[in-house]
């Protein structure tokens, strides 16, 4: 074939696959919720694993997700595991995600990873301002702003963790924590497209404890009034709730109004645990 001819071939081509893509139904969840609200259900391994069981943990994950539609997928492993995990999920829709990054994208800081390095290792994602890492690193919210800005610097999408502690939940203090921690730590610029909140109330990390649904409930509604208040597009913004989320009360925590899907620890170490609640997001 001529080049010429090829080219323009080529080019019909294009217009038919563009056309095609138009076309498409826009993705929405069981919620109804369009693409930028989507359930996103994402597991946060914390420090677990060594090469091999997060490899074969990611294969497990990925030989489910097929099935599952309306709901996005992410797993955060340990940095040491980000291109592992990420080759193992090349031929799936699952993400990978850090934990945790440093607000400069290189230098003098020994043992720290910066946002572009998990990007370069296959992340999409980082979740910052955990309340591990707020108690066991003393990170403020200014800390974590940086971090999300660092994470938005480098093109991933900042998971901004906030929560409050069992003595402030007891002093009735919980929606001005959760108030003052968003003040603190979104970053200016921030979209939907690369902010996701995830509420994790740090008495119910790790506990088997949660709230109520109707604490949940009017938690998630302050956070969104609040973003409100400080970006456009807040209406958007996927909140994700985080706090002993397992197969056995998923389905009742993600029908809640502003719930947008969860962050979760324990159960997304068993891939079925994490898969059961990622269906659950779907129906
Ligand atoms: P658990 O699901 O183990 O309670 O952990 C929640 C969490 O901290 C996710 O970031």
């Amino acid at each position: 074939m001529q080049p010429r001819v090829r080219v323009k071939r080529l080019a019909a081509v294009g217009v038919r696959l563009i056309r095609v893509i138009d076309q498409r139904p826009s993705k929405t969840d069981r919620k109804g919720n369009a693409m930028a609200r989507r359930m996103l259900i994402a597991g946060n391994w914390k420090m677990n694993g060594l090469a091999a069981d997060g490899v074969a943990l990611a294969r497990d994950v990925a030989g489910g997700a097929a099935g599952l539609d309306g709901v996005d997928l992410l797993v955060c492993p340990p940095a040491t595991l980000i291109a592992h995990v990420a080759a193992a999920l090349e031929e799936v829709d699952v993400a990978v995600g850090g934990q945790d990054c440093h607000a400069e994208a290189n230098g003098a800081h020994t043992g720290d990873i910066s946002a572009e390095m998990l990007a370069d290792a296959g992340a999409r994602y980082v979740i910052v301002g955990h309340s591990e890492r707020r108690a066991d690193h003393g990170e403020t919210d200014a800390m974590v702003r940086a971090k999300a800005q660092a994470t938005h610097r480098a093109g991933l999408t900042a998971i901004v963790c906030i929560g409050e502690t069992l003595a402030e939940r007891e002093a009735g203090r919980t929606l001005a924590v959760l108030e003052s921690q968003l003040r603190g730590s979104v970053p200016q610029g921030a979209s939907a497209g690369t902010l996701v909140i995830a509420y994790e109330p740090v008495w119910a990390i790790g506990t088997g404890k949660t709230p109520t649904v109707p604490e949940v409930e009017a938690a998630h509604a302050h956070i969104r009034t609040v973003l409100g208040g400080l970006m456009t597009g807040a209406d958007n913004v996927r909140i994700l709730y985080g706090g002993s989320m397992k197969p056995a009360n998923a389905a009742e925590l993600l029908a809640i109004a502003d719930v947008d899907g969860g962050l979760i620890g324990g159960a997304s170490l068993k891939a079925a645990d994490f898969l059961a609640i990622a269906k659950s997001a779907t129906s």
